[in-house]
């Protein structure tokens, strides 16, 4: 039984179910011994290379200010964002940190008037929406992976080939769809279940993502990360934003037509504040709530 579970696991590593059907024995073991490479070795070989970045020293002071300064906005004044700055900072939300390097989000610049009055309503019309002279709607992708490892690849391949590590190619390769894949209808998250519960008793495992619900985890943890961004740059350029999630989800994803496994992770209002705009000091509770020393 558990040798079964054990081959239905690595059908995950190439992700066609069909194509598995027809590999001999040979190239089972090959596939064995390369999906222990991939739990055992590749993400510690990941880090070599010799390349090398250095880094510059910024003004703690200056970082300080301005994320003491991001507030949420929730009346704007009537005044347009240049295109030019909400597509700087659509450019800086885009580098923020994000599981695997895979990008697991979407961002929707809604201009078209139609769509922003239906927009506004499906915020359920809250001043932060109606008010604003921009939204920008950010999608969590759980299912975005697939396409962006071939990406990854594609840039592996476009590089001089010996400067990327054998490791990193197995990885998005291999080890990406192993990890990420949950298989219809989550089936296949469900026998890794079987499997991680089991290895886990022996040794650390990472426990997930093992399920679709785990994989919309996965995609918002990253894009909220890049909304944060998206919000702080905003801010650096001397606009304000509000992020909403007091919207109509299903309505405001049949208006972006959405996928439906992609999610709105929230929407980001953007403008400059009027002088109404902030509903007051900002809150916050005592710290030793929140930050734990162990
Ligand atoms: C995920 C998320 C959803 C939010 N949704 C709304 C919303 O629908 N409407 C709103 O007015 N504010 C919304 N906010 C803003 C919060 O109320 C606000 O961040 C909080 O009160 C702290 O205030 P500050 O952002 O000025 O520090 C949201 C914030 C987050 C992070």
């Amino acid at each position: 039984m558990n040798q079964q579970i054990i081959f239905f696991y690595q059908y995950n590593v190439i992700n066609n179910w069909f194509n598995l059907a027809l590999l001999s024995k040979k190239e089972y073991v090959v596939l064995w011994k390369e999906r222990i490479m991939a739990d055992e070795q590749i993400l510690n070989k990941i880090s070599a290379g010799d390349y090398t970045e250095g880094s510059k020293h910024y003004s703690a002071q200056e970082f300080t200010e301005l994320v003491e300064a991001r507030r949420s906005c929730r009346v704007y004044m009537d005044e347009p964002v240049p295109e030019s700055i909400i597509d700087k900072c659509l450019d800086l939300a885009l580098l923020a940190p994000n599981s695997s390097n895979l990008q697991p989000w979407k961002f929707y610049w809604v201009k078209n008037p139609e769509k922003r009055t239906k927009l506004n309503k499906y915020c359920l019309d809250q001043p932060a929406a109606t008010t604003a002279p921009e939204i920008i709607v950010a999608i969590a992708c759980p299912e975005n992976w697939r396409e962006t490892r071939t990406l990854m690849l594609q840039k592996f391949k476009e590089q001089d080939k010996l400067k990327v590590p054998k490791a990193a190619y197995a990885y998005y390769d291999k080890l990406v769809p192993l990890v990420y894949s949950q298989g219809p209808l989550g089936i296949f998250g469900l026998i890794k279940r079987v499997y991680v519960w089991v290895q886990g008793l022996f040794k650390p495992m990472p426990r997930k993502p093992l399920s679709i619900s785990h994989m919309k985890t996965w995609a918002h943890k990253s894009t909220a990360l890049a909304c944060e961004n998206l919000m702080l740059a905003f801010r650096a350029y001397g606009y304000d934003t509000c992020p909403m999630e007091g919207l109509d989800e299903k309505r405001v994803k049949r208006l972006l037509e959405l996928k439906s496994s992609e999610e709105v992770c929230m929407a980001i209002s953007v403008g400059k504040r009027a002088s109404n705009g902030i509903y007051g000091p900002r809150i916050r509770f005592d710290r030793d709530i929140f930050v734990k020393k162990i």
